[in-house]
């Protein structure tokens, strides 16, 4: 009896102190800085660049779907140049992120930013403070040419004040932070300077993986250490966008690759891929941001055409990509 005692407080000794251990050492390593250079791009100020940096915004990289205040969406969706104020909460398992103030104003936007600071925060998802930025924004690979155009029409235009708070980090968040399986950015080669605008695979290619993140939705994923590994071939859908409110329309997407029995544009011609894109959003809900990429330019859309056509096919069956509000869904 005596003995039993003994080994529970022994145990629940034990017990405490790995606890408090634990407890320290999150405590004392979520909050992690990281560095990397700074890209050596600088804004300009020629029309003509504001201008491909103002398509890029609102049309194919969406900056504007994320950075746009959320009572500002639908103006937004509809083609608007609503301002880029930020506010749009994401509420995720690593607690509470609010896209920031991308405005020029100087307390609460990128004003105090410097250009080498917004491009390394596109390109290697670290924060002007040091912060690893979870894996919204896949521009590691976007040419020099287009994250100058980018920089250059944020600096154009108007400021607005608009004070962004600071991530609510959740537990599991913290534990994430602390063992670092949020990291900058690796993904492999260099970005080129600039690429030619024409309606190829290999411009598609960039658009799809670089620009307009179609395979950040469209890819089963796991991230890992910084770099997304892809569970199944990239492009081949399966991404639940459920979450835990049946009383709201949620979302699988479908497979983009050309597998004839279960690739969703396998068995359309160009056209009717062009004219889908362009017809934009039939869900309201849909987290597909479709006001922005039906008003990309015909090139643009027949160049991710050719490339989606162009990857390997994957067998990969959707049964469905819409489930209405009380509908059952497969588990994430
Ligand atoms: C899918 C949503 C999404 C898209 C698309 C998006 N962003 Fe962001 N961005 C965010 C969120 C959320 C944050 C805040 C992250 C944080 O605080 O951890 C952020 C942060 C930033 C920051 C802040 C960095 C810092 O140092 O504070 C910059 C700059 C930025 N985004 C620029 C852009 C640009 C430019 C584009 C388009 C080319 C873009 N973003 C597209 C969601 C997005
Ligand atoms: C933020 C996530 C997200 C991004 C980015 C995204 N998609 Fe989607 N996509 C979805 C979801 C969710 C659906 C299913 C709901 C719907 O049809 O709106 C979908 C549906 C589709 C469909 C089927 C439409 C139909 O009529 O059934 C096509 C085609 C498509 N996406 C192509 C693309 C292409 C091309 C890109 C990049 C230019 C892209 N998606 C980027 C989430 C995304």
């Amino acid at each position: 009896m005596k003995n039993l005692l003994g080994v529970t407080v022994v145990l629940v000794g034990v017990a405490l102190t790995v606890l408090i251990f634990l407890m320290l050492f999150v405590q004392t390593n979520w909050d992690k800085k990281y560095e990397s250079p700074y890209p050596d791009l600088r804004a300009s100020t020629d029309s003509t660049i504001i201008a491909r940096g103002k398509y890029l915004v609102y049309g194919p990289a969406h900056c504007a779907a994320c950075h746009s205040g959320a009572e500002d969406y639908e103006a937004m969706e509809s083609g608007e140049q609503v301002p880029l104020r930020g506010g749009e909460v994401f509420i995720m398992k690593i607690g509470k992120i609010v896209a920031r103030n991308l405005t020029p104003d100087e307390e609460t936007g990128i004003g105090r930013l410097s250009d080498g600071e917004i491009a390394r925060a596109m390109r290697d998802a670290i924060g002007h403070d040091g912060r690893v930025l979870p894996a919204f924004m896949p521009f590691k690979l976007m040419t020099d040419e287009d994250v100058i155009a980018v920089i250059s029409f944020l600096r154009s235009q108007k400021g607005v004040n608009n004070n962004i708070p600071d991530p609510e980090y959740s537990r599991i968040g913290k534990w994430q932070l602390s063992t670092g399986k949020y990291q900058p950015r690796k993904i492999e080669g260099e970005p080129l300077k600039s690429m030619k605008r024409e309606a190829t695979a290999v411009y598609g290619e960039y658009l799809v993986n670089s620009v307009a993140n179609c395979v950040g939705c469209h890819s089963l994923a796991t991230i890992k250490y910084g770099v997304k590994e892809f569970d199944i071939a990239p492009l081949s859908g399966g991404v639940n966008f459920g979450g835990k409110d049946i009383n709201n329309f949620r979302f699988i997407t479908p497979n983009l690759t050309p597998e004839k029995q279960t690739g969703i544009i396998a068995n359309w011609d160009e056209e009717t891929f062009v004219n889908r894109i362009k017809a934009g959003r039939v869900y309201e809900y849909s987290p597909m941001p479709w006001g922005n990429f039906s008003r990309m330019d015909e090139v643009d859309i027949r160049a991710i055409y050719r490339y989606l056509k162009s990857v390997k096919p994957v067998a990969h069956k959707i049964e469905k990509t819409v489930y209405a509000p009380g509908e059952a869904m497969p588990d994430f």
